[in-house]
């Protein structure tokens, strides 16, 4: 495990602590034990608070600190999966040594920034013949699996447009990212999720057109530099027909800490025939104890996402899609591993690559958005806002236009 900050508290954490206590099985590749054995960070002290304070265990666990802590923990033989949980801007390094000593990966989102980065994980996936995969568990929130279960049955028919926000309260800008937040936004962090959904659920014979970006600056750090408070994304897709669907995305880090929705997300999206309207605060409970909320207890709490439960048979769990893609992706390397003989691992290792959910292969679009967005961004810093990215464009893959500049950038040559 290389970074143990807020989101493996929240849902790697809990999957090791039970995988290491039950195991996982299923009757395509059997019984099948977990064990968490090396940490990487970079200053020690998350992880060393993670073992004075985990469940009491046998199961030995090093913890390896600094610029070679990775190298250290790939020394050891009896690593499989390498899990990548640092900061947005440093899934690469990481991702690209653990494929090369041969790892299969799980990279939090979004995988990596730039396509260049993506097509060197692909060809180092291909050439160690690894699992290289992205966390993007919003796809497995009940409610997305439903709209997406409409569209492939054909219940929503052709979508149009659509709006996403996501808001993070200030306590995420302001304390819990201060070590990495310079120069960083809150889209790439969190709108990824909302691209990724729209990339995956609607995926027809359209094609990825433009993108542009604009934002506010001035509450986390200086109103003229490159780190943003708040962002304003359109992606537009085009259909064959000359149709074209646009999504509206906002994001932002620096809403009110006592804000109910302490993580404030809704979708809309509408269609030839429909229009499906999800708004987290409106789907489930609402809560208040005096003393304890808005934390430790949420006004508006995500029980899909993440929930501690006394179940009904006694025991105490924790459950909720943010664990459950964790432990999908463990099953999919122990199918590649254990589901079959040694000559045809080639061919199990080919089918789980092929699930588009979360395979490097497939991250093309998001992270040709993330590229784009971030380069619309970095003009506005240097005083040219309104800025567009064209895609698979004459001139190249990516191609930035911006306003008073004759010639276009090229950001990616290839084709996306
Ligand atoms: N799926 C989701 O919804 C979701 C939610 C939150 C975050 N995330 C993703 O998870 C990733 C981490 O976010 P977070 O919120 O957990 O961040 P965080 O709380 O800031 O923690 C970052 C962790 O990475 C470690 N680290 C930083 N640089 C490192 C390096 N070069 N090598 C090894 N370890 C390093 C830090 O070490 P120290 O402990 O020593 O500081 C810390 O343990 C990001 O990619 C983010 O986008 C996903």
């Amino acid at each position: 495990m290389v970074g143990l900050g807020m989101i493996f508290d929240e849902t790697y954490r809990p999957f090791f602590e039970r995988a290491q206590e039950e195991g996982i099985y299923r009757k395509s590749f059997g019984p099948t034990s977990i064990e968490l054995g090396g940490i990487v960070t970079r200053t020690g002290h998350r992880a060393a608070r993670y073992l004075a304070n985990r469940p009491k265990t046998d199961i030995p666990c090093d913890s390896f600190v600094g610029e070679h802590g990775l190298s250290e923990l790939l020394q050891q033989t009896d690593i499989n999966v390498v899990c990548v949980a640092t900061p947005d801007d440093r899934h690469f390094d990481v991702s690209i040594q653990a494929i090369r000593s041969g790892k299969h990966v799980l990279i939090e989102k979004p995988s990596v920034l730039t396509l260049v980065q993506l097509d060197q994980l692909q060809a180092a996936a291909e050439k160690h013949q690894v699992l290289v995969k992205v966390v993007y568990h919003k796809l497995l929130d009940p409610d997305h699996k439903k709209l997406r279960t409409h569209v492939a049955n054909g219940i929503l028919q052709h979508v149009n447009n659509g709006y996403c926000s996501l808001l993070e309260p200030k306590s995420i800008s302001g304390s819990q990212f201060a070590e990495w937040i310079t120069g960083r936004n809150p889209s790439t962090y969190v709108a990824v999720h909302y691209i990724k959904l729209i990339d995956f659920t609607f995926h027809t014979d359209w094609q990825l057109h433009r993108i542009t970006a604009t934002g506010q600056r001035g509450l986390v750090d200086s109103p003229t530099g490159p780190t943003w408070d708040s962002n304003q994304i359109q992606v537009i897709y085009r259909y064959p027909d000359g149709r074209e669907a646009a999504f509206d995305i906002h994001t932002s880090w620096v809403n009110p800490d006592n804000f109910p929705g302490y993580v404030d997300q809704e979708v809309q999206f509408r269609f030839d025939n429909g229009i499906w309207n999800a708004h987290q605060r409106k789907r489930g409970v609402e809560i208040a104890v005096e003393h304890q909320s808005p934390n430790p207890i949420k006004y508006t709490p995500n029980h899909h996402y993440n929930g501690s439960f006394i179940e009904p048979w006694g025991d105490a769990s924790q459950r909720g899609y943010g664990i459950e893609v964790i432990e999908r992706f463990f099953e999919e390397v122990a199918f590649v591993e254990f589901g079959g003989k040694t000559e045809e691992r080639r061919s199990r290792l080919e089918k789980m690559q092929k699930l588009d959910y979360n395979d490097i292969r497939t991250d093309r679009n998001t992270v040709a958005i993330v590229q784009a967005v971030e380069a619309v961004l970095e003009e506005a810093v240097q005083n040219r806002p309104g800025s567009t990215v064209f895609v698979n464009h004459s001139k190249g893959g990516l191609v930035l236009f911006s306003p008073g500049i004759s010639e276009p950038r090229v950001l990616y040559a290839g084709q996306v």
